[in-house]
Formats: structure tokens, sequence, C-alpha cells
């Protein structure tokens, strides 16, 4: 198929290479420049809120962040995971531990006890809430689609029932919504908001409509986090959009990259004096996540139409 477009523009495939050429060597020089400095916030009266902090990659940046000293809530959205994390901590005598939020983002009833909650750790630990992560997200339509090629099966290229796009963008969209409104007032002037958009938040149609109110749901969270930025600028609070490529978890079955990568990322959007307002975090078929969104959100459609 790129062998055929070649042949076909010769001059387009010139010009993709020297562009995927210099935005690497951009890539680079970029990240050699990314010092370590003091972080903005002291991290032992610091305070970050993480949604879906029990797996994954919100666990992932829940362990890195107590590591550097801040205090940390994660949110879990069952009773007895609550339980489970509390016990855990107890175990862990006083060594770094997270505390545990009663919230499923997608549950309106559960926001007010988790801000009397998060109140009364930040009292309880004399700190401040500098920032929240959205994290928690679900993928239905990918769980589906492992499971087809699990069986050695191939997806079918339809939509999915209406109810999980409902399901999805209550989680995805409404749940980065829910969370950010709840605790905003919490985070002072300096504070941040982390939101994890995905690299399928630049690219839509390349696992079939099968997959397409996944991608709808990180597209909003882009316009979203625009948003968010622009509007919170005035109130010195800073928004970064995080878009991950293929991590392993146990939402992806095709991940290349370990979860402390996004990990990372969400640290310099929170620590950084000079918060960046996207991060590309790991690879997409062992392409910089950076460059896949820059060859789909720049070039033009009847080149990206043809991969
Ligand atoms: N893995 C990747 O390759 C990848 C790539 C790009 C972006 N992302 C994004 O990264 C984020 C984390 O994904 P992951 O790979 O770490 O997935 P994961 O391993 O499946 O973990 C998802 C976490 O979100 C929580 N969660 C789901 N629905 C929730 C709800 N309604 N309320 C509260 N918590 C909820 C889950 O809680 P339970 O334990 O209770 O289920 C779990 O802790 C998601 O936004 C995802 O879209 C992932």
């Amino acid at each position: 198929m790129i062998d055929s477009f070649a042949d076909r523009y010769p001059a387009t495939t010139f010009a993709v290479a020297a562009f995927v050429v210099s935005t690497i060597f951009l890539i680079l020089f970029l990240t050699l420049c990314r010092k370590k400095s003091e972080p903005a916030h002291d991290p032992s009266i610091s305070a970050i809120l993480i949604s879906g902090g029990r797996r994954g990659i919100g666990k992932a940046t829940a362990d890195h962040l107590l590591s550097l000293g801040y205090h940390v809530f994660v949110t879990v959205r069952k009773q007895w995971q609550y339980e489970e994390m509390e016990a855990a901590a107890k175990a862990k005598d006083g060594a770094p531990a997270p505390h545990p939020v009663l919230l499923d983002v997608s549950n309106d009833d559960h926001t007010r006890f988790a801000v009397i909650r998060v109140e009364k750790l930040l009292k309880t630990l004399d700190c401040n809430l500098i920032a929240i992560v959205n994290n928690a997200g679900i993928n239905p339509e990918g769980d589906s689609m492992s499971e087809v090629y699990a069986n050695g099966g191939t997806p079918k290229n339809v939509l999915a029932d209406t109810s999980v796009a409902t399901r999805v963008l209550q989680t995805n969209v409404v749940g980065v919504a829910r969370v950010t409104r709840a605790f905003l007032r919490l985070i002072p002037s300096g504070g941040r908001i982390v939101n994890i958009g995905s690299y399928f938040g630049s690219i839509a149609g390349q696992a079939g409509l099968w997959h397409a109110y996944y991608e709808c749901s990180k597209y909003a969270l882009e316009g979203f986090s625009d948003n968010m930025r622009r509007s919170l600028r005035k109130n010195g609070i800073h928004v970064s959009l995080v878009k991950p490529g293929n991590i392993s978890t146990d939402m992806n079955s095709f991940g290349e990259s370990p979860a402390i990568v996004v990990a990372r990322d969400v640290e310099h959007a929170i620590s950084s004096k000079r918060p960046t307002s996207r991060y590309y975090p790991g690879t997409v078929k062992g392409m910089p996540v950076c460059i896949v969104c820059r060859i789909f959100e720049m070039l033009p459609a009847f080149v990206t139409d043809s991969f």
C-alpha cells in the first residue's frame, strides 16, 4: 500500500520523509533541553488527586509521585477497593501510600462525599491540593476488539451499540468534567490540571468504525483541555494534556512502553515551572507518539487517508 503510494506521489513521499526526520531532531533537541529544576511546589505539603489510580497508568503515576514525596489521593469506584487500599496503607505503617477516595467518575452521588473526604485528608495531612490528574478511562470497544483478535477473528467494520457510546463518553469526557468541577475550587493559583488523552485524539479511523466512540472521547478531551488551559490561565492554573502511545496496561494488549513513561510526563506537567500544553509519552508501532500525532494533524487528508 505504501509502495504504491510512493510510486504515485514521489514528491509527497520526500516531503513526508523530510518532515519525519526534522521532527525527530526537534524532539531530541527539546528532550535534551528539558532540564530538571526545583519543583514548583514543595512535595511535602502538596497533594495530588488521581482519578482511577488503582491500576495501570493511574497506579504507576501514584507510585511515582509518592516516591517524590507528594501526598497522593487516588479515586476508586467500589467500597471493597477503598477498604483494600486503606488496609494496605495501614500495613505500610507510615511509609508512603496512596489515600483512597471513593469516587466513580460516572456517578454524581459519589461527588459530594468525595469532596468531603479530600477536604478532611488535606486538613489531617496539613497540605494543599495542588493538582488533579484526570486519568480514569474505559475502552470497551478496544476490549471487544482484543477479544475477537484473541479468538483468531477480525473485528467487523460496524459501529458498536449506542449504549457503549454513552458509557464511554460518560466516563472519559463527562467524568473529567465531574471531577474537575468538584475539586477545582480547592486548586490554588499555580496549581495544575493534567488530563490523560491519547494518540487516538489525533488519529481517527485507523482501527475502523468499531473503535469510533473511544476516539470521539479522546478528541473531545483535546478541545476540553484547550478550553480549560486558555480559560484557567487567568486563575494561574496550568492545564496539560498527556497523549500516551501504546502503554502496557490491562486496557492495552498491544502495549509497547511501561506506564512509568506516562508517569514521568505527568510529573513534569505538575512539578515544572514551565509545563507544556501537550505531552506525548511512548510509541505507536515503534514510532514516537509526537511524530505519529503530528503526521495526522498536519499532513493533508489525501495523504493520511492513504496510509
Ligand atoms: N494503555 C494505553 O495504551 C493508553 C493509551 C492512551 C491513553 N490511555 C488512557 O490512560 C488512562 C488510563 O488507562 P490505563 O491503560 O491505565 O487503563 P486501565 O489499566 O484499564 O485502568 C483504568 C483505571 O480507570 C479506572 N476507572 C475506569 N472507569 C472508572 C470510573 N467510572 N470511575 C473511576 N475510575 C474508573 C479503573 O478502575 P477499576 O480498577 O475499578 O476498573 C482503573 O483504575 C485512560 O484514560 C486511557 O484512555 C491509555
